[in-house]
């Protein structure tokens, strides 16, 4: 019997393809998303709806949203930066939306093309919407640790920018190491600030493996009551505005990690590294 249990979020499918130049093709993506379900992931970012001109590898996102294979007990969500955006999704049939916004405003900008004031006022007619079609939004703050063009980003800063998604609505706070540069030390202390603002119950962490140290960032988050981390399968990934910032941490690394602590992930492991070697074979030619 497990001690405890953590939540996995698999983001691959969007944070994962979101930066892949090749196109790749719709049915790949739903492919690879319903055998993410089968390998036991519960939580799935299938797609964005962002403007495809800033992000062609999600264009299709409205047939990826409506042709994913809802498999029970996996809820589908789906990026948002703004109304339009969950409008679309939530007409796909998205169960769940994700806002984004980060604790640098020179990364806000070039991400969504305005400060963090004006993208936490994009957000109030999207948790609206989402209110009332009955479905949970999760808000990322990007640049948690450090941001591309400003450097070290003070803890206190996201701890403000995840109080004022708290105050929005939103469910769940995904902190974000968009680099991937952070250490267990600083994770920490970002943590530590955030916490004294929201709930450890309300957060979520989201590190990229650039410097080799997300699970090591995991494990620092988790010691301070995190229970809900993301991951992307194969470590695929990276953010087009996040220069220099390579892929997620693997989906398959949590859960390894988690095994070994007896934490129960409620993924298969073998499946899920079938489906790992699967994309990078077919999006990598490994
Ligand atoms: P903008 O150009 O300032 O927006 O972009 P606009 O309102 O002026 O609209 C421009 C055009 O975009 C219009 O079309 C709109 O209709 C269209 P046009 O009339 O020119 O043909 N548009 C949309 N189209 C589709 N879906 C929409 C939408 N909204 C407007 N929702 C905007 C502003 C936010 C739209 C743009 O900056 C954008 O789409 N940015 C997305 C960038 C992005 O996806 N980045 C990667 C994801 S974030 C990330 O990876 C970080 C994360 O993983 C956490 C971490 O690791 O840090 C989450
Ligand atoms: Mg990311």
């Amino acid at each position: 019997m497990a001690a405890d249990s953590v939540t996995i979020v698999e983001v691959g499918p969007r944070d994962g393809l979101q930066n892949e130049k090749a196109e790749i093709a719709t049915a790949d993506k739903l492919a690879l998303i319903d055998q993410l379900a089968e390998a036991g992931l519960s939580r799935i970012e299938a797609t964005a709806f962002v403007s495809p001109r800033w992000v062609p590898q999600m264009a299709d996102h409205e047939a990826v949203m409506r042709g994913a294979v809802r498999r029970q007990g996996v809820i589908y969500s789906a990026l948002v930066p703004n109304e339009k955006g969950a409008e679309a999704a939530l007409a796909a049939g998205a169960q769940a939306l994700a806002v984004f916004t980060a604790a640098s405003e020179s990364f806000c900008r070039k991400n969504t093309n305005c400060s963090i004031a004006e993208s936490i006022e994009r957000f109030r007619p999207v948790m609206a919407l989402a209110q009332r079609a009955g479905v949970p939004v999760r808000g990322y703050v990007s640049c948690a640790l450090d941001c591309p063009y400003e450097g070290e980003i003070a803890p206190e800063v996201v701890a403000v920018v995840s109080a004022e998604l708290a105050a929005l609505g939103c469910s769940e706070i995904a902190l974000s190491d968009t680099l991937g540069h952070g250490t267990p030390e600083r994770t920490a202390a970002m943590v530590e600030a955030t916490l004294r603002r929201a709930p450890a119950r309300m957060l979520a962490g989201h590190f990229h493996d650039t410097s080799g140290r997300a699970i090591a960032n995991v494990a620092a988050a988790w010691e301070l009551g995190l229970r809900v981390f993301d991951g992307s399968v194969g470590g695929l990934g990276g953010c087009p505005y996040a220069p220099g910032a390579a892929g997620n941490l693997a989906t398959e690394r949590i859960v390894t990690h988690f095994a070994a602590m007896g934490v129960e992930t409620g993924v298969d492991l073998a499946r899920l590294n079938m489906v790992a070697q699967r994309i990078a074979a077919q999006f990598h030619g490994a």
